[in-house]
């Protein structure tokens, strides 16, 4: 395998590399702005260039200096070579391209987004100067509405063009290009063309500095604050990697997580911004009981301890019981509702709730695919139901509901999911409904508990490729909100008088494999890799 040495450090590499990713890929960090994994390489910015040697074929294979300094994002990696970062005259560009770059940049990092995940901000500590020799005016760039969700502060924008490479290589959409010339020169959108496609909001994540900004996320929080907790697409089945970041129980953003195998660098605004029902003000709070005064059962435990109680008298008695367990739930939250349901009654018929389509699959020209699929984990549902023995669909349910007496239904969707017909299927049937947002069949349930988002608990989901992956909880359930596989294992303890088991995605993989033949459970589920938590190096003095 060839050998490179950068910084003195010997690294075998595999050919076709350039200088940079061989760098990345060993944790030799080399200052860069332009260079992006997912776009192609322009090599504008020069702040990675080094001083290189390498064997000079026409002298013996002698190493040799190159005369002029490398982008080290473009030069290919070669058997041999010898890389200074950290050699005076690499260190010399490195503070010139730093001094350019803040000539005319404004100082305003205390209200700027970008701050505390700035690559300006970091390469200046690490690479700059520490002061600024420029006296003169600084050019005043305008501050643009660019699209539904991104502003551009073109006086922050170091002109990198990744974002314009984005909208030309990745979504084919061409809505960002470069305008003026020199020190005036500056980012837009073709004029009457907003930025508006479905990925549009990656830019806000390539963009090295704060120039490019989320309106959704403007002046809510410095990202010093926030806690990121790595996730999965709950809103879609395209499995998408993401990292929800939050502060004191409430979500702030959604950023994409790199997975090459998935979905590379980036999400959908759809799955970006689609988190904001985790947070809706009527999001169900407490367990109710049909015909009974809220205000009686207004403490959680008396609620739950009514609720749990009902319910399982309500199984009890029933002559034949349907459970319908929707795609939003988790693989551990469907199987452990099965399995609580099927100790009431084993001929209990079990369904997947309805899968929402919106459209078309759209692969953009970058390969990236959005899913028409609106639920993260249909196939996974199916997949533990299968596991107990024959599994409907929503369409069959409904057909073969007329059978049964008694109803588990379980909802979870971002928004109000339930169609006349299931409405008035369920009329006249003992019916416990879980689900997180009201609807006409949680106002009409015998008993509703209230569950959890994906946000608000951990488990597993499988993707449109049947890949099981893992997340965790990011923030407690809102409110007085459980878990679905929480709520089963509260339920099962119930029926038998025990004190609950608290819900351990790990342990309920053990029982799936031990009990079910789902050994894949435990040989197949993605788990993320870490890595990504920033650890502050002050200490944060909140006043
Ligand atoms: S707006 Fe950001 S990503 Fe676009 S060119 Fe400027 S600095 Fe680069
Ligand atoms: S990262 Fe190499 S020139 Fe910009």
């Amino acid at each position: 395998m060839p050998t490179i040495t950068i910084n003195g450090r010997e690294i075998e590499f595999e050919k076709g590399k350039v200088i940079l990713q061989v760098a990345l890929d060993n944790g030799i960090e080399i200052p860069h702005y332009c260079y992006h994994d997912g776009l192609s390489i322009v090599a504008n910015c020069r702040i990675c260039l080094a001083e290189v040697w390498a064997p000079n074929p026409r002298n013996d294979d002698k190493l040799e200096p190159i005369p002029k300094l490398l982008p080290t994002c473009q030069t290919p990696a070669g058997d041999g070579q010898v890389v200074y970062t950290n050699s005076p005259k690499s260190i010399l560009n490195q503070k010139a391209v730093m001094e350019y770059l803040l000539i005319n940049h404004p100082v305003d990092c205390p209200v700027c987004d970008q701050a505390g995940e700035c690559h300006l901000q970091d390469y200046s500590y690490q690479f700059g100067r520490g002061q600024a020799r420029f006296a003169e005016q600084k050019i005043k760039q305008p501050k643009k509405d660019v699209g539904p969700h991104v502003l551009l502060y073109s006086d922050r924008c170091i002109m990198c063009t990744r974002c314009v490479r984005f909208t030309r290589e990745v979504t084919g959409t061409n809505e960002l290009i470069v305008v003026g010339r020199g020190a005036t020169e500056q980012i837009d959108v073709f004029p009457g063309i907003a930025l508006d496609n479905e990925l549009s909001a990656n830019v806000i994540d390539i963009c090295p500095v704060g120039a490019l900004l989320d309106k959704d996320f403007l002046f809510q929080q410095r990202v010093w604050f926030l806690h990121k907790t790595p996730s999965i697409d709950g809103i879609t089945c395209s499995g998408d990697n993401i990292s929800v970041e939050h502060n004191n129980g409430q979500v702030y953003r959604l950023k994409p997580r790199t997975n090459l195998d998935v979905n590379k660098w980036w999400i959908t605004d759809e799955v970006r911004y689609g988190w904001k029902f985790v947070h809706d003000e009527n999001r169900l709070r407490l367990p109710a009981l049909r015909g009974e005064d809220p205000y009686d059962m207004i403490e959680a435990p008396v609620a739950y301890d009514a609720a749990y109680e009902k319910a399982v008298e309500g199984f009890s008695q029933a002559r034949g019981i349907a459970a319908l367990l929707s795609p939003m739930l988790s693989c551990e939250d469907a199987y452990l509702l099965a399995k609580m349901i099927l100790e009431h009654e084993p001929d209990t018929m079990l369904a997947v709730g309805p899968v929402p389509h919106d459209g078309q699959d759209k692969t953009f020209p970058g390969g990236f695919t959005m899913y028409a699929e609106k639920a993260p984990n249909a196939r996974g549902v199916k997949r533990v139901l299968a596991g107990f023995g024959k599994v409907l669909d929503f369409e069959s349910f409904l057909e073969q509901i007329g059978n049964f007496n008694t109803l588990l239904i379980t909802g979870n969707y971002p928004s109000d999911w339930v169609t006349p017909d299931l409405v008035s299927a369920c009329t006249g049937k003992f019916t416990v409904v879980i689900d997180t947002l009201p609807t006409k069949l949680a106002a009409s349930a015998d008993v509703l508990i209230p569950g959890a988002t994906w946000i608000e608990k951990a488990g597993t989901f499988e993707n449109v490729n049947n890949r099981l992956q893992a997340f965790e909880r990011a923030i407690d359930p809102i409110d007085y909100g459980k878990s679905e596989a929480q709520i089963a294992l509260d339920l099962m303890a119930r029926k038998v008088g025990e004190t609950p088991r608290v819900y351990n995605a790990k342990s309920v993989h053990q029982e799936m494999a031990e009990t079910h033949g789902m050994g894949e459970f435990l040989t197949d589920i993605h788990y993320p890799t870490g890595g990504e938590a920033v650890e502050s190096d002050m200490e944060v003095v909140e006043l």
